[in-house]
């Protein structure tokens, strides 16, 4: 992942230093690695490098470049570690190309090991590269270079958008499979970025790239091509408005909000970058372990319950899940070689996690780890590690991390269930579609959600204290949401557990207490909790539900409704989480916490 920019000048002024100061608006989208790629003269040159724009500014001696064309890119590593040679750009083997992109490649392992038996010089671990070496062969077809790029977008699976600079044509060229992407214009400048607020100031008005678009930029102006059918397409631009002040946050007043409005983005990301092979041992692990542990801290532990019943109903095995906190104290004694501990963890450094992890590495466990961050001690402790790859969480807390951890832990359970022949390869594989058509879904409902959620927070925001009660599957988000609600809110919650409401928790039930029910999605458990709502309701507490649409029973409570799009029941944790996280950041808002960095938290527990 990452952000990607180009520019164009038509006067033939120098654009480095806006290639330069839109990677700075967009280092939230990743800040491993920095590069640019420009013509000098019909030469292309690359500058990169590790680190941040900054960094690769001073030690590449960036401000001695000068081009009126010119792409840029800083990244988050999630193919390849943090190194100069996984930076982009990446250029073909005869340096005519030069390639950026954002998102994930997810046949690129296969097309990589082509481009191997053809004799081209693959220098990366990183997905882009291939791009670079494919629209080479392409060109030496003889065929146009937007032909060779539409030619390459439909050999590439997965969710990325590229940016391409050809030294022959002195244009560039974008696509987009669905990652954003904005081209804008002004009187001198074409310029195409990840972010519309990278834009600001140096372009008037901007258009959106849409799924399956090509832009051609060069010093006459810009086309936009449909690459299915390869015919022109006319676009609308319309007036560049960003609040100064949000201009390195794109345009949202807080990185949390920001980073739950990427959530569906997140998920397709995380989809398309676990590896087949990987995920082939991961599920041979899991196999012939003769005990599973999933350890966690934190929101990373409510992911893991939920992950625990995902591999026990899907693939039928059940791990036991404890806190990393608690696992080497009262656990690790029966820990052994047949032991696989899967230990998650977005940032990868948690103390107890790792603490853990060395513990049952010394017990002769296998580590598979899931992480957010390639390089954290966790990646580098694991036998193996699954990629998170939500990209960067600024926000100590976690939105995105959390629904796409859950995302990896389904595909995990769906793969062994595979192999253990409990689900055919097609059930398989429309279970993994389904979930990438849900988060397509999600796309279209987030303003929505959070619409309705900023409603509920007026509601709740004069209660103190209150309850998130579940059952089965979503109880887990029941915990999560309750954590949500302290951390952001600065609000007594509690996850409660819907069955246990009647055993004690009802007495605290009144005015000035909220009970949140997020309905289970078992019919028979749904219908056992619309009672506990009106009982709730009936002693004057404030009620809110989190449902799915078109929930005809929910309607009749009639209390206020998160309501999502109606998924599966395996889908419907990653789908309440939201809600629940937007309810929690206006809460927040209206209460004026210090949202992104809530008091005495930090966002890698180290000690
Ligand atoms: C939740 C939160 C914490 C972390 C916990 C574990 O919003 O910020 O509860 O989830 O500290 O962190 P990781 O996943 O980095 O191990």
């Amino acid at each position: 992942m990452g952000g990607v920019c180009g520019v164009i000048s038509r006067s033939g002024s120098d654009v480095i230093g806006i290639v330069v100061e839109c990677l700075r608006r967009m280092a939230f989208r990743g800040s491993d690695t920095a590069g640019i790629a420009f013509l000098r003269d019909h030469i292309i040159e690359v500058r990169k490098g590790v680190g941040d724009i900054n960094k690769v500014y001073r030690d590449r001696a960036l401000s001695s470049c000068r081009s009126d064309v010119a792409i840029g890119h800083t990244r988050f590593s999630t193919h390849g570690r943090p190194h100069v040679d996984n930076a982009h750009p990446h250029a073909d083997c005869s340096c005519l190309i030069a390639v950026v992109g954002d998102g994930a490649i997810a046949n690129y392992e296969m097309l990589r090991d082509e481009l191997f038996v053809k004799g081209h010089r693959v220098v990366s671990r990183c997905d882009f590269e291939v791009i670079a070496h494919l629209l080479e062969d392409e060109l030496k077809e003889g065929i146009s270079v937007e032909e060779a790029v539409a030619a390459v977008a439909r050999k590439l699976e997965g969710f990325f958008s590229f940016v391409v600079l050809h030294a022959e044509s002195r244009s560039i060229l974008a696509y987009t499979s669905l990652q954003e992407l904005y081209v804008g214009l002004s009187r001198d400048l074409i310029a195409i970025a990840s972010t519309r607020s990278s834009l600001h100031g140096f372009t008037d008005v901007v258009t959106e790239l849409r799924g399956g678009e090509l832009a051609v930029l060069s010093r006459d102006g810009v086309r936009f091509m449909d690459v299915k059918e390869m015919r022109p397409l006319e676009k609308e631009f319309k007036p560049l408005e960003v609040k100064a002040e949000y201009i390195y946050t794109d345009g949202f007043p807080h990185h949390m909000l920001r980073e739950i409005y990427e959530i569906p983005y997140a998920l397709l990301r995380t989809l398309s970058s676990i590896q087949e092979k990987y995920l082939t041992f991961a599920s041979r692990l899991l196999q012939e372990a003769e005990s599973i542990y999933i350890i966690a801290d934190g929101t990373s532990l409510h992911a893991g319950l939920v992950g625990s019943y995902y591999l026990s109903e899907l693939a039928k095995i059940s791990p036991i899940v404890v806190s990393a906190a608690e696992f080497p104290l009262y656990y690790v004694e029966n820990v052994g070689p047949g032991t696989v501990v899967i230990a998650i963890s977005q940032s990868g450094e948690t103390s107890d996690v790792i603490k853990s992890v060395y513990e049952a590495k010394l017990r002769g466990a296998t580590i598979l780890g899931i992480t957010n961050y390639i390089g954290s001690k966790l990646a580098n402790l694991s036998n193996l590690y699954l990629p998170i790859a939500a990209g960067p969480e600024l926000a100590v807390p976690a939105t995105k991390t959390f629904t796409s951890t859950l995302a990896v832990l389904y595909i995990v359970a769906l793969r062994v269930a595979k192999e253990r022949r409990e689900l055919s390869a097609s059930e398989f594989r429309n279970r993994v579609e389904e979930l990438k058509k849900y988060a397509l879904e999600l796309t279209k409902h987030m303003k929505n959600i959070d619409a309705v959620a900023s409603e509920a927070a007026k509601k709740i925001v004069k209660c103190r204290s209150g309850y998130v009660i579940s059952r089965g599957i979503t109880y887990p988000i029941a915990l999560e949401g309750a954590l949500k609600l302290k951390e952001v809110a600065y609000i007594h919650a509690e996850g409660i557990e819907a069955g246990e409401f009647k055993h004690g928790p009802i007495v605290l039930i009144g005015e000035n207490f909220f009970t949140i029910f997020i309905v289970p999605v078992e019919k028979v458990a749904a219908e056992a909790t619309y009672p506990l709502m009106k009982v709730a309701k009936e002693r004057g507490a404030t009620v809110i539900s989190v449902g799915f649409e078109h929930d005809e029973n929910l309607r009749m409570v009639g209390v206020p409704t998160l309501l999502v799009p109606p998924t599966t029941r395996h889908i419907a944790p990653i789908a309440f989480a939201i809600p629940l996280q937007f309810l929690s950041y206006r809460l927040g808002e209206l209460l004026g916490r210090p949202i992104d960095s809530p008091r005495y938290l930090v966002k890698k527990v180290t000690h």
